[in-house]
Order: C-alpha cells, then structure tokens, then sequence
C-alpha cells in the first residue's frame, strides 16, 4: 500500500474525473450547465434543449433541436413485453424500484446492449456506426423514462397503460400519460406543463453526486447505458438523495404545524432528528436551485391552490435560516427543500417524488457516461484501492478447537 491513502470518508475531497459538463461554485451558489448559468436556462430553455446541451455540449440549432426532439418523442414507446414486468409488481411497490428494474429489463430488449458485443467497445467516437448507435441508445433512455415512470404510476393506480401521445412536449406527454389520459377529463395545463418542464431543467445534471458516480462506475465495465442508468436510479433512491423531496414531505406533515417547529429544531440539534431538504456536500451556502424552485411553487399554488404545508415549511426555513447550528455547519435549502410541494399541489403520491427527480437525471447521467465512453485513451475500468487494516496472516481453526 505504498503511497496509498484513504480518501476522505465519502469521497468529501476527491476528483475522480476531469469533466466539462457541470460546474459548481459551493460558496458561491453558482451552477452552470456547460457554462451557461442555471438561472437563465430556467428562464429561457426547454428541458429537451438542455438535455441536447448537457450531452453534446452546445446549445443545439433549431435544426439539431427538431431533429433531436423528434428522435426522442419517437422513442417514447415501450414495448409491450415490459406490461408484464410491470404488472409483475405489488400494487404498493415503491415506484423506484419498479424504475430502476424497468431500466435494466429494457436493456434486455435490445441486441446492442448484449455484453458479447460490449467488448467491441461500441463507443469509439470516430466510428459514424458507433456514434449513431449510441445516439440511438440516448435518445431510447430519455424518450422511455417518461414512459417507464408513467407506468410505474398506473402499476400504483391499479389503471391501464397509455400509449405514449405523439406531437405533444416531453412533459405535456408525461402528463398525459399519467393524468387519467385518453379521459375526458384530461385537461392538459400549459403552466403545469411549463413548472415541471423547469423542473426537471433543475434536476436534469449536478456533475459528480452519488448517482451519477455509479453510472461512471458502473458503466466503466462496459455494460450497456440501460444496466448504468438502472443503477443510478437505485443510488438515487435513498433518502440522503434523491429520495430528500419525500423525506421533506413526511417530515412536513409529522410537524404539523408551523407552532410545532421549534421544538422540531430543538430535535434536530439534539440529533434526534435530520432536517430533509437541508445541507449539501458542496454547497455551503444555498442551493441556486432551490430559489427557483420556490419562485415555481408560487406560480403552480396559483392554478391549484397553496399546500397547507407550505406554512410549516416556510416556519422551518425561517427558523433554521437564523439558528447557529444550521449557520455554524453551513446548512441551508437543498434542490429538496421546496420541490415536494409542488409535486404534492399538483396531485402526485409522495413516494413519486424520487421519480419526478430520476426522469430529468437520466439527461445528466448519459451526458456523464458518454463523455466517459469518449474520453482520451478509452475507458478504464473504476477499480479503487483501499487501505487493509484487518488482520495479519493466521491458521485455521477446526471449529471443535474454537470456544
Ligand atoms: C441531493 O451531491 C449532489 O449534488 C446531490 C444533489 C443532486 O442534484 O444530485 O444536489 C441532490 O441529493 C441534495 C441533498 C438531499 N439530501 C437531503 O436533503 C438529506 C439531508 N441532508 C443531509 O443528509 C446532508 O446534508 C447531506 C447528505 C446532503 C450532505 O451530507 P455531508 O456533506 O456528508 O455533510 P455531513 O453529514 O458531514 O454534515 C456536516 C454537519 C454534521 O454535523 P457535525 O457532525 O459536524 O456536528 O452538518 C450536519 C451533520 O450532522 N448536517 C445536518 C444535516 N445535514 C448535515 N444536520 C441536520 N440536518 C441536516 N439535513
């Protein structure tokens, strides 16, 4: 172990990857998506643009985007053999695990993601046939995962699966596949489709967090996108994660009520209790995410009224925003903090909320695994060291021997 040391206790102080995909300024609350600042992609992108952004580095030109949008809401089918999987599901699985299964299985349905074939590394970024064929798998894992977490939905209602709509936005086909589509009902909502289109803008890319490692780990194996993706979603799934806007959620309503928070603080000090939505690795101020999102929640409150939360919440903030333990350890909103409110106002189940986060995260962990696919001299296998402080060299013992 010459030379070896560990690593800051979860990776706090470690750059595995050189990337140009996502910066992040954590003192200064600065995010920018291949150096276009957050702020103004929120306030004049589309999701499917900054996923054309984030994976090819450019903003694409109208021509590139048509092409790019047309590829990906034809790829929004799935097919039918995934029905049974999902009706292979309890009616009250978690919706995160029935996504992160689904992405693996219709990994499966596809010849190229056959690992005999891997070994050819498919990847090579001078080969056209290479290029074109992991478009083809880029465009399957965004188009699909609307598709996938629309499922996961109707698996949970008990409801038949909508074929997913064409001519219709990224998330306007969403919505319609989740919301009671093909109903008279269905009313499609411009500014609810326009909230989470920013929404998942917000969530889409945040360079090297726990999930986008495991698909670079993952796929350094050269296992296909669908496999990396698949394990991604399942490292998003924990409530340290992506699974912090329902953690939100469940501890706003065990409040109660804006009188019950300070003694809630009091618990959180004495470690009784974690304050969800709070507290990042690399933001130590707050999260240029989270001003956004509160803006948004504003704007849907307006067409489906305000959560009764939202009075618990904005108590909690207020309180923890001045007390010194929250300041002292540099704790503020995370991306969390305010997203499940407005998940909640617009009609979704909580345990949703982690899948309304893994949807627009697909865009950031491709974007990391095809720069990974491409980098200079190929990939290489993520096989870290490790420091062994166990014990020294010593003989078996027959168990009769043993007290
Ligand atoms: C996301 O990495 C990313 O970019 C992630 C993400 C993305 O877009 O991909 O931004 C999305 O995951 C946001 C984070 C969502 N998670 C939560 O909201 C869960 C609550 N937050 C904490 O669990 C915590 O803040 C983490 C996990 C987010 C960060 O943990 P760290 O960096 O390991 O920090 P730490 O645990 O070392 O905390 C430092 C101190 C500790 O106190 P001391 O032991 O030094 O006295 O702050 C305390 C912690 O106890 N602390 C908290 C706290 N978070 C940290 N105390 C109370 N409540 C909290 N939320």
């Amino acid at each position: 172990e010459r030379g070896l040391r560990v690593s800051d206790k979860g990776f706090l102080n470690t750059a595995v990857i050189s990337s140009s995909i996502t910066y992040i300024d954590g003192d200064a609350g600065v995010l920018r998506y291949r150096g276009y600042p957050i702020e103004q992609l929120a306030q004049n992108s589309s999701f499917l643009e900054v996923a054309y952004l984030l994976i090819y580095g450019d903003l694409p030109t109208r021509k590139n985007l048509e092409t790019f949008e047309h590829e990906v809401m034809h790829h929004t089918i799935v097919h039918s053999d995934a029905e049974t999987l999902f009706r292979s599901f309890r009616y009250n699985a978690h919706p995160m695990s029935i996504l992160s299964s689904a992405f693996s299985a219709i990994g499966s349905f596809y010849e190229e993601a056959n690992p005999s074939l891997q070994g050819q590394n498919l990847y090579t970024k001078t080969d056209p046939k290479s290029l074109a064929n992991m478009d083809k798998q880029i465009y399957r894992l965004i188009g699909k995962a609307i598709t996938l977490a629309a499922m996961a939905y109707r698996v949970r209602q008990g409801r038949s699966f909508v074929t997913p709509p064409l001519g219709m936005s990224y998330t306007g086909s969403f919505l319609y596949q989740l919301d009671r589509a093909g109903e008279e009902r269905y009313k499609p909502s411009p500014v609810l489709e326009r909230a989470l289109d920013v929404l998942f803008i917000l969530h889409a890319d945040h360079e090297l967090n726990a999930s986008s490692t495991t698909v670079l780990q993952t796929g350094s194996s050269l296992v296909d996108p669908y496999s990396a993706v698949a394990a991604g979603c399942a490292s998003l799934y924990g409530p340290l994660h992506g699974g912090a806007n329902e953690a939100v959620i469940r501890m706003l309503i065990a409040i109660g009520s804006p009188a019950n928070v300070p003694a809630y603080i009091e618990a959180v000090k004495r470690r009784e209790k974690v304050l969800s939505g709070f507290g990042h690795r690399i933001y130590k101020t707050s999260d240029p995410r989270s001003f956004i999102i509160r803006n948004i929640a504003d704007e849907v409150f307006a067409v489906t009224g305000k959560d009764e939360l939202l009075d618990t919440a904005m108590a909690l903030h207020a309180v923890a925003m001045k007390d010194e333990y929250f300041i002292s350890r540099k704790l503020a909103p995370n991306v969390d903090f305010w997203s499940g409110l407005i998940y909640r106002a617009m009609g979704f189940p909580m345990d949703f909320f982690p899948v309304l986060f893994a949807v627009p995260r697909v865009v950031g962990w491709l974007a990391h695994w095809r720069q990974m696919m491409h980098q200079q001299g190929g990939v290489k296998i993520w096989r870290p060291r490790q420091l062994y402080v166990g014990p020294g060299k010593r003989d078996y013992l027959p168990i009769y021997k043993r007290l």
